[in-house]
């Protein structure tokens, strides 16, 4: 008998939610699918600043749907398609609701075909600072760090939701594309230069990124110290700068996969930007992005990102330490390894507040514990960064050198392009090293205030 509503396959759908309830962000993501894969297909205009895509988006349905949603903030949407078939939508904030003409069932592998256009909007984080997409002095940046992707394409919009992307940009000739992965083609085409980017392994949204502008690039055959392909974008004027930098990628990812484990993505590289293009550098997936030629460290840095954030993403935003914890004990394990201060000195540094030995030991970040920042606009402060790396030292300390380098490299085997929490990490740490690490959890973790004792 038919139903009001039932159709079809006589599937009977409920709409999926409109966001994953993370405890910082929580309309960020959606319910009731799993993305599989992007196919975008951009074009850009710098000199009107509008952006003309087709976002094509794999997805399984995890509940039999009868809505779905999507992030995207701003831009205007000029047709959705789900299989083939002409989909009802309506906007509402950052939620593109999706109705399509058929309910989904629960398993099924669906295609949505969003056609959309408009200048995109810049986002400001709750921390004040920008992301979304910004446009430069000589094209536009796509920055995603926490809800900035949302503002250049519609999609699940939250770390938890990995998948693979294919990005197709056309820009004026003259003009460079740079995004995430594997340049499966660079063509001419009267005016225009297409690019062809592929990202096989899973990646979360916030780490797409693009660059447009004038950049001079260069790249290698995997025949390196990395031994995968070294693409890199530099803006004019700070190549000379960039350049003595930029050629240490090799070597900095061989260093890694040392520490940590294999580097696990096809490629790597790096965006220089023009200096204060950005208030921040950003560990896009194989590319991470910088505002002005950066140093060793912040290369290091970055380049760290790509096993922790990256490879290993996590699940919530709260887990955030375990991103910027790690890379910024990889700075420090990468000046013990180079004749700098060793993780001690450094960590004894922090403990004493002892800005001498390292200006950046200037006590700011005692005001929360790292693994729970007091709201959304606290993510990137301090105490997740640095107090995070002296987590991971107290782990060091208790542990000892062989055991806690075998469960770092354990760590990115097992979660190698998934998702982790905090609570994975303690367990999985203590498990791995075969040590009670509980007050290194309640002191150093999940403590309030600086330990009376380091
Ligand atoms: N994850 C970036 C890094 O440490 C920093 C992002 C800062 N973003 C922000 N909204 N404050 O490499
Ligand atoms: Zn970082």
């Amino acid at each position: 008998m038919a139903v009001a509503g039932c159709t079809g396959g006589g599937v009977q759908g409920m709409p999926g939610a409109a966001g994953l309830r993370d405890p910082y962000f929580p309309k960020a993501g959606n319910g009731g699918y799993d993305a599989v894969h992007y196919g975008l297909t951009l074009d850009y205009a710098p000199g009107s600043g509008k952006l003309t895509g087709t976002a094509e988006i794999t997805a399984t349905a995890q509940q039999a749907l009868s809505s779905f949603h999507l992030d995207l903030d701003g831009m205007d949407v000029d047709s959705v398609d789900v299989d083939g078939k002409g989909a009802r939508f309506s906007r509402s904030g950052q939620e593109l609701v999706v109705r399509p003409a058929d309910d989904l069932a629960k398993g099924r592998t669906f295609r949505t075909v969003v056609h959309y256009s408009g200048v995109p909007k810049t986002v400001e984080d709750p921390d004040g600072s920008e992301e979304g997409w910004i446009e430069t002095d000589d094209g536009a940046l796509a920055v995603g760090e926490p809800v900035g992707s949302m503002a250049w394409f519609p999609g699940n919009h939250h770390p938890a939701d990995k998948a693979a992307y294919d990005v197709a940009i056309t820009v004026p000739r003259g003009y460079e594309a740079v995004s995430n992965g594997v340049l499966k083609s660079r063509t001419e085409n009267g005016g225009h230069t297409s690019f062809r980017w592929h990202s096989a392994e899973p990646m979360a949204s916030y780490l797409a990124t693009l660059a447009i502008g004038r950049y001079t690039v260069r790249t290698t055959t995997a025949d390196n110290k990395a031994g995968v392909p070294v693409y890199t974008a530099v803006t004019p004027g700070l190549a000379k700068k960039a350049g003595p930098v930029l050629d240490r990628i090799p070597e900095v990812v061989a260093w890694g996969a040392g520490r940590f484990g294999p580097y696990p993505f096809a490629a790597t590289g790096a965006i220089v930007e023009r200096d204060g293009a950005l208030g921040y550098a950003l560990e896009t997936q194989t590319r991470p992005l910088f505002a002005g030629a950066p140093d060793v460290d912040l290369l290091v840095h970055e380049l760290a990102h790509q096993w922790f954030g990256d490879s290993v993403t996590p699940r919530t935003w709260k887990d955030m330490w375990l991103n910027e914890g790690f890379a910024t004990y990889a700075e420090w394990l990468w000046e013990e390894d180079h004749g700098g201060l060793t993780a001690q000195e450094r960590f004894d540094a922090f403990y004493d507040e002892d800005t001498e030995a390292d200006p950046e030991a200037d006590g700011d970040y005692w005001a929360f514990p790292p693994a729970d920042p007091p709201g959304p606009e606290h993510i990137s402060d301090d105490p997740v960064y640095y107090r995070g790396a002296m987590v991971l030292h107290k782990i060091r300390q208790a542990a000892g050198d062989k055991a806690f380098f075998a469960m770092v490299r354990g760590w990115t085997a097992d979660h190698r392009h998934a998702n982790a929490s905090t609570e994975e990490f303690t367990a999985y740490a203590e498990r791995a090293t075969g040590r009670d690490l509980s007050e290194v959890w309640d002191v150093w973790l999940r403590g309030d205030g600086k330990p009376d004792e380091r």
